[in-house]
This record gives C-alpha cells, structure tokens and sequence, in this order.
C-alpha cells in the first residue's frame, strides 16, 4: 500500500531502535511469570508536590483531528441533512452528543496528507453543484459535501477551536491567503462577500493554521532547508484580518528526526508560533507488520507500551534542540499525530485505517497524557489521530450505531487537567518487567484547577499486578477524595457494537485516607483519576 510504504520510509529509525527490545520480549514468553509474580502487589511511593505549582496546562494538549480518510468524516461526522441518522444540519446528533462530554478545546482539519491535496473552493457553495474530487491518499471519492462551512459548524456545536491545515504541497500561496480571508474578513471584499452568499455572515475567528503536513513525507518529500524557505514564503502571506489573529504552524518533525527541528528552528523560529510534532505507537515498530489491535499477547502489550513511552524522549529531546533557538519557549510543540497504529484486522474491513480500540489503548493515552502535562511548559497542543473510525478513535460508528472506546474514557476522565496549574510529581515505582526489556509500573501526573482541588491522574501499566501507592500531598491539607477508575477483564478487552460498555469507568474506592497518608490500591492494567477537596 502507497501509505505503508511511504510512512515505512520515513519511519525507518525508529524500528531499528526498539527491533531489540522486541526480540528480548519474543523470546520470553509469558508462561515463564510464576504464579507468585503474578499475583503480587507492586508497591509504590507517589509525593505530590501541592505547593510548588507550576505553569498552565494548555487545554490544547487534549486537541483532536479529523481528516477525510476512511469513514471519519464521511459517514463518522458528516451523514447529510436527508440521512435516516438523526443529524443537525447533516452532522450526526450522537457523534456530537459523546464529543461534546470531553470538552475538545480544539480540532485539526482537512488531514493529514489530504490536507495537501485539499484545494477549499471545492468545498464551499451549494453542495450539489460542489466537484467530486479522488481522495488521492487514501483512496475513494470525496463529494466535498463537508467543506469549510461544515467544518466551522461542527467547531461550533462542539466548542471547539479551529486549527486549519493548509496546503503547502500542491496549492500555493495565492490559494492559501485567499482561503483566510474568505474565512476572517468582516470587509466588503469579493471573498468576504462571497461568503455572505454561503451562508455565513459574520467572520468566524482562526486561531491555528498550519503549512502543510509531513512535508519530509506525503506533503512533498522535502528537505528541512527547502521547507524552511517554502514554510518563510508562504507564512509571510497568512494575514490577520478584522481582528483575528492567527498562530501560524510550521510541518515539525517525526520520532527522532532531530535535524529536521534543528534546521527549522535555526532557519525559521522567528516566523512561527508552534512547530509540529507526530510520532505514532506501533507493536512491532515494523510499518509493514505493524501488529493487531485485538489479537495480541503479553509481549506485544509490553513492547507497545515501551514504544509509547519513547514519546518522552522525543519531547525532551526535540524540546532541548528548541530551547537553544528559543529559550523563552515562544514557539509551542504540537504533537498534532499521535497515537496507535495497527494492522487492519482481517475480514473486519470497515473503511481504511478503521481499527479497534482495547483497554491497552486507554493505558497508551493515559500515559502520553501524562507527558504531555509533564512537558506542558513547551507542548502546546496535542491532536490524538484520530477523533472517529480512524487509528487511535474516540468513537466508532456503524450506519445508525455508535460506540465509544476506552481511549475516550481516558479523554473524558483527564479533562480535569485542562487549563490547570501542573504540580511537579515523584513517583517511586517498581518496573514492569518482560524478558530483558522494563517500564515503569506506574506513571502519573497531578495538577491543580481554578477552584483548587487536585487532581491525580495514575495509570497502571502492569497487566498482572495490582499496585499499592502511598501518597503524600505536600503542602495541602486533604479533606476528601473521590475518584474513577477504568480498567477491564483482559488485556484485549474492547467495547463493541454488541457489548458497548465491557470497558467504563466505574467510582474508585480502594483507598485509605488516613493523616494526612494517602493508600491508594489500583487494580492491574488500570487508569485511575482522583480529586482531592483541600482543607
Ligand atoms: O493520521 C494518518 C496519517 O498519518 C496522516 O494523514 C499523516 O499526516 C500521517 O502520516
């Protein structure tokens, strides 16, 4: 497939790094655990660091992205006003109902490689007479039936804010300023006009709007000094009209592409607000194998979750290359892809990139959630790929059904975090061991909301073993806890059309509070998420 191999390329570094790991992990098989190990109880030592509260945590990091490719938009989102699924001017009444419940501070659209092919006039004016255009990268027709207006609409309803990707690959600079215009201009201009003629009056804002996507790959196959100065060109023609004020985005890099980040920040710092970021989970770390979402045993959890972890790396890494061009951290990163990615299952062909969605995956999120809190002070956004029926989904539809997955769970539970203050954590934790390869057995992230209660959110990466953490909150005094807690049967339980909730939240209540000592008991494989009521 035209993708794989493409993101096969581009991701060649990153297999060869961890292809190690994978085969000290095959090569000792579950079986070996004794029953001892398996039953024990980790034991771990959490101080939450109250009183030393940090910077804001952009509401950003819990972003999302929608792009046409396979059933997101069509069919996930957008169902037509004359569609027998109860819709609001044809966007799906249920999508909408489960999205507006995890607050999304903000949204990415058109793709993704589409973005690069997206040309918006195809996308505006009466819907009959819109050009059916060949999804060039990941095959099918689009209608354009869902285009800018659609798009805004759906922000709207959600709350959301608009990041837009532009299309640095086959459009050019003229497209591209004349598309912002039509969007944010209150003047008496042809374009603004023009949109008046659609429909829509007033100027919608535009906060995020980025040129191009994966330019090293599907977006042109450049080099990072060639797009420097194509990202310099084209920025320089993103306007600020009545008001608006755009953040412009420039393509960042992937895994540990690190020469990429040097050369944009040396080269282009200073014309940009944030500089992308995507790096996806895979089993194997073999994009021609990648691995199943559902068929999987304990070496491909273990190596899943090691692989994700690597996402700290990558920030601190990309983040100490930025921070020599751009100490005062102007310039956010924003992981704007991250997520799993795994083989089709086969026979279960529900559109391209359609994947299921385990207990493993909310631990996955759970655990990048907490990084990004972590590195908060240079992650300005983060776009889960992607919001529905695509890789690393909140939701998954069928015609008029609808699910949602443990990956929204996590979503739903972390929100708290949103706009909070970090509070620094330090977590003694025993590893997570299989064969020669360890994690930690627990990772977590606190922070503290406008009202001041805290919150704690723990995930339990150990499939075997419960874990006793005993808590200490410095500086504050805890006057109540609640909490809830997600976790399932087995490793590969999933929520599916016949069984839509075998993986919920239910209310956490293993836990002690006791002077001032908090014992918290967390089932295996488990996220939890506390609030704690200060005296
Ligand atoms: O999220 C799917 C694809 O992955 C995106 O279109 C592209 O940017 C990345 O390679």
């Amino acid at each position: 497939m035209k993708t794989a191999n493409a993101t096969s390329r581009k991701r060649r570094s990153l297999g060869m790094l961890l292809t190690m790991v994978t085969v000290l992990c095959v090569a000792y098989p579950t079986t070996r655990r004794t029953r001892a190990q398996r039953g024990e109880t980790n034991q771990a030592e959490l101080v939450v660091r109250a009183d030393q509260p940090q910077g804001k945590i952009n509401r950003n990091i819990y972003g999302q992205f929608a792009e046409h490719l396979g059933r997101l938009i069509y069919g996930g989102i957008w169902v037509g006003e004359d569609s027998p699924i109860p819709n609001t001017r044809g966007i799906r009444n249920d999508v909408v109902a489960a999205l507006k419940k995890l607050n999304v501070p903000v949204l990415r659209w058109p793709g993704g490689c589409f973005a690069d092919e997206y040309h918006w006039r195809d996308g505006i004016g009466p819907r009959d007479k819109r050009p059916r255009r060949p999804n060039a990268s990941w095959g099918g027709v689009d209608t354009n039936a869902f285009g800018t207006h659609e798009f805004m609409d759906l922000c709207e309803t959600l709350g959301a804010e608009p990041y837009i990707n532009g299309n640095l690959g086959s459009g050019s600079p003229q497209e591209m300023m004349e598309w912002i215009e039509y969007m944010t201009s209150d003047s008496d201009s042809s374009l603004a006009r023009l949109r008046r003629e659609n429909g829509r009056d007033k100027p919608w804002k535009v906060p995020y709007f980025a040129v191009g996507n994966e330019s090293w790959g599907c977006g042109g196959e450049m080099r990072p000094e060639h797009y420097a100065d194509e990202y310099r060109r084209y920025a320089t023609f993103i306007k600020n009209y009545s008001g608006n004020h755009i953040q412009k985005l420039a393509v960042g890099s992937h895994d540990d592409y690190y020469a990429w980040t040097e050369v944009l920040m040396s080269q282009a710092a200073h014309h940009m607000q944030g500089l992308s970021l995507h790096y996806y989970t895979l089993p194997t770390g073999n994009w021609n194998k990648k691995g199943s979402a559902t068929q999987f045993g304990e070496n491909a959890w273990h190596a899943t979750l090691a692989r994700t972890l690597l996402m700290d790396e990558f920030i601190q890494k990309h983040s100490a290359i930025m921070d020599k061009y751009d100490p005062q951290k102007h310039v956010g990163l924003m992981v704007d892809e991250w997520g799993t990615w795994y083989d089709g299952d086969p026979g279960k062909d529900m559109g391209a990139l359609y994947q299921q969605n385990s207990i493993r995956d909310a631990i996955v999120a759970g655990v990048n959630l907490n990084i990004f809190n972590k590195h908060s002070d240079r992650v300005q956004m983060a776009n889960i790929a992607q919001m529905v029926n695509v890789l690393q989904s909140m939701i998954l539809t069928d015609k008029e059904k609808m699910i949602v997955t443990p990956t929204y769970h996590v979503f739903e539970m972390y929100k708290v975090h949103q706009g909070a203050s970090l509070i620094p954590i330090e977590m003694k934790a025993p590893e997570y061991r299989l064969g020669q390869s360890s994690v930690p057995a627990l990772q977590a992230s606190a922070s503290r909301d406008a009202a001041g209660k805290i919150h704690i959110s723990i995930v339990n990466l150990d499939p075997n073993r419960a874990a006793q953490v005993s808590t200490r909150i410095t500086g504050a005094t805890v006057k109540n806890i609640t909490g809830r807690v997600l976790t399932a049967p087995a490793m590969t339980t999933t929520n599916t059309f016949d069984k839509p909730d075998a993986v919920r939240p239910a209310r956490f209540t293993d836990f002690q509070l006791q002077g001032g000592q908090i014992t918290l008991n967390l089932p295996s494989k488990s996220v939890v998420v506390l609030e704690l009521l200060l005296d």
